[in-house]
């Protein structure tokens, strides 16, 4: 694998433009990297009429892994190097949110097995918990699913009945929407206790006071996103509308609930913050941010959140985004093909 890793000697001077990409639909399909992410990635390694290489940044709103695990996967994956600082996905801004519910009792949604409570783990969440979990505490609570052995082996022993949970944080997205669904439920209409009857309509009521309000963190809006299938496929943001759409039938009304993920200024505050430290890695202090372009395929995520943030944003046709459909929601600095085509337009145009 080449490395891209800038060696500050080599880049005494910080180039006037750096690039935040979006990973699926941008730079791969699924498994599959798209050719284009290669020769874009060759250019910004020096192959470009400055002469110089570029930095640039990941940026996600997948997830379900570890930073780690899924930035080594990527560089063998694009066949270059990305250091921690390069790679952003959607429940990484959580690193910044933990200390409100870091001793507290938290249920973690999405992702495969036990993956995302090693992931809140690593953040700092000391006691995480899965649907998993709930289902193999009482399988009672969802009578339509049964264990597979490494579901069973990926959970914790744990009596709802005695824990009370402060907040859900939907991490990836879930394997099992109906299980989900039914104990995100349960969760807040118990207050916090799975199984606990839901405090009657008048808040006076003595249980009505005992009964916290749950706290709902979603850290992916994406209604769509591109895989290798060759339609978009339904994302976070369509697990949260059947949650809400069944919490509304259940109660009246939606639950309210936090936002992470593109296009939310969150993300791209942490994003900015992220790129400061890398261009100061490679480069010493940082007197000014150069122009960044953000390169995405999604109007409502990558190009929306690159606008609201002041950057260049690029859209590309390899992704969710179809121009046999009609103009894109959110105007783009730029409309391209690919990943390679945005580059070369950005450089040319910041020389
Ligand atoms: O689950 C990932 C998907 O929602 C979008 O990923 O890389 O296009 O932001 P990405
Ligand atoms: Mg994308």
């Amino acid at each position: 694998k080449r490395s891209i890793q800038h060696d500050a000697r080599e880049l005494a001077k910080q180039p006037p433009v750096a690039f935040v990409f979006d990973i699926d639909g941008v730079l791969v399909h699924g498994p599959q990297p798209l050719d284009a992410a290669k020769r874009a990635l060759a250019i910004l390694d020096g192959a470009n009429p400055l002469g110089t290489k570029i930095p640039y940044l990941l940026l996600t709103n997948g997830g379900g892994v570890g930073e780690e695990i899924r930035r080594k996967r990527l560089a063998k994956q694009l066949e270059y190097d990305l250091s921690p600082n390069q790679y952003i996905q959607s429940h990484t801004v959580l690193k910044s949110a933990v200390d409100k519910y870091a001793d507290e009792h938290v249920l973690v949604l999405g992702g495969k097995f036990a993956d995302c409570r090693y992931v809140a783990e690593s953040y700092g969440f000391k006691n995480a918990y899965t649907t998993l979990d709930v289902h193999a505490w009482n399988p009672a609570v969802w009578p339509f699913h049964e264990l597979s052995s490494m579901e069973r082996e990926s959970t914790k022993a744990v009596d709802f009945a005695q824990t009370p949970i402060s907040a859900i944080f939907v991490f990836h997205d879930p394997r099992n929407w109906a299980l989900d669904i039914q104990i995100v439920c349960d969760v807040i209409q118990g207050g916090g206790i799975i199984g606990r009857r839901p405090s009657n309509q008048d808040k006076q009521s003595q249980d009505a006071a005992e009964q916290k309000s749950v706290e709902l963190v979603f850290c992916n809006p994406d209604l769509l996103w591109r895989s290798d299938f060759e339609r978009p496929r339904i994302g976070q943001g369509a697990f949260r509308e059947a949650f809400q759409a069944v919490f509304k039938a259940l109660t009246g009304a939606e639950y309210p609930y936090t936002q992470y993920g593109k296009p939310t200024r969150a993300t791209y505050k942490f994003a900015e913050q992220m790129l400061r430290d890398h261009l100061q890695e490679l480069y010493g202090p940082v007197r000014e941010l150069p122009q960044i372009y953000m390169v995405g395929d999604n109007p409502e995520s990558d190009i929306a959140g690159a606008n609201a943030a002041g950057w260049s944003s690029i859209l590309v046709h390899t992704g969710v985004y179809d121009p046999r459909q009609g103009p894109p929601m959110h105007q783009p600095t730029q409309e391209v093909e690919d990943v390679e085509e945005a580059v070369r337009w950005a450089i040319e145009r910041e020389m």
